[in-house]
């Protein structure tokens, strides 16, 4: 059978995902909301083996070469290959090939693309046509929760109906109705210590977790609110409330776990001080230290000035909202 492709990106999420209703399912305990991004993406490429041979799970380096793919990588696809499997009733071999398009294992979000364009890859593998719905649906079997979100580009809602956790993700706005910028400051680049699973099942013993679910449906009508408007200074405001708020439950769950670094804290600071200074520009983080500052496109070049010197950023990706997962035409092997 013939080789398929696609191309599937990541998402920055601005009303975060955090602690799961059920985690045998990979559900939610509140909806979340998220951009999707255009230059962070995973490639992955799939095509069928001859019956009793095994499977092969192939990393392609920045270099180009084809590389057996290391082990939590291989463990991380055979288990959502197995989910997609018993979906599918698909259970002949295959060969597997996936690389990212942006530096991996340095804190910003591969799974989401990963996983989205996995399950993207394997449904299209089966004769299935690509449906952001369905493939949602899909991703969340890989157990992120997040690559359910990556299945759309633009703007988008998991559960896109707050009351079904177990739905599919939403689109509710597309890239091209605000042309937003993620500039992603990366403060450190080892693996965090606490993984965002784990970091999910702590979060309910945080003492102020109730308090958090009951705030959030109102946020969560903000900042839609605030994207459908237009209103950057809605958005900003609810954003980084958000983004503190999400690692103030971390810090407070039992044992605690603290993702921020000292460079975390002072880009922060100076992205509120920009703001003062009338720059539409706000940060946001997700589990760990590095930030994602949101610009618009009329800001972007004065806010990198602003803070492309600060002490401690190891280096800088440049993205925006994008239009989500596509079939390519090239293959990675
Ligand atoms: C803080 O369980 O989806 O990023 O699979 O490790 O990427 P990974 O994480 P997942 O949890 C995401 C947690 C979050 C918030 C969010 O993206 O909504």
């Amino acid at each position: 059978m013939n080789p398929v492709s696609v191309s599937s990106p990541s998402n920055i999420a601005l009303i975060k995902y955090w602690g799961m209703s059920d985690e045998q399912r990979t559900l939610p305990n509140n909806a979340s909301l998220s951009m999707t991004l255009s230059q962070c993406v995973s490639l992955c490429t799939i095509e069928s083996l001859s019956a009793g041979t095994t499977d092969e799970i192939l990393w392609r380096t920045r270099e180009g070469k084809l590389v057996p793919a290391n082990a939590s990588l291989r463990f991380g696809i055979e288990y959502h290959v197995g989910q997609l499997r018993q979906h599918f009733d698909h259970w002949q071999p295959l060969r597997i090939a996936t690389s990212n398009s942006f530096p991996t294992g340095v804190g910003i979000a591969s799974s989401a693309a990963g996983f989205s364009a996995l399950a993207m890859a394997f449904a299209l593998h089966c004769d299935q046509a690509f449906d952001g719905t369905r493939i949602s649906e899909l991703a969340r079997l890989s157990g992120s929760g997040s690559a359910a979100r990556s299945t759309f580009g633009g703007f988008v809602q998991w559960p896109g109906d707050a009351r079904q956790l177990a739905g599919p993700a939403q689109q509710f706005a597309p890239a091209h109705h605000w042309s937003l910028h993620d500039l992603i400051a990366v403060v450190d680049t080892r693996h965090k210590k606490v993984s965002s699973r784990q970091g999910h099942h702590l979060a309910a013993s945080s003492a102020f977790y109730p308090t958090r679910l009951d705030l959030l449906p109102q946020r969560l009508n903000t900042v839609r609110r605030a994207i459908l408007n237009r209103d950057f200074n809605a958005l900003a405001d609810a954003v980084e409330r958000e983004a503190i708020e999400l690692h103030m439950i971390a810090m407070t769950s039992q044992p605690p776990v603290f993702y921020w670094q000292p460079t975390t804290l002072a880009i922060l600071e100076r992205v509120r001080q920009l703001r003062g200074e009338g720059l539409q520009v706000c940060a946001t983080m997700d589990a760990g230290p590095n930030v994602h500052v949101l610009c618009t496109e009329q800001h972007r070049s004065l806010v990198f000035a602003a803070l492309s010197n600060l002490p401690g950023i190891v280096r800088w990706i440049f993205d925006q909202v994008g239009d989500g997962p596509r079939q390519l035409d090239h293959h990675l092997f």
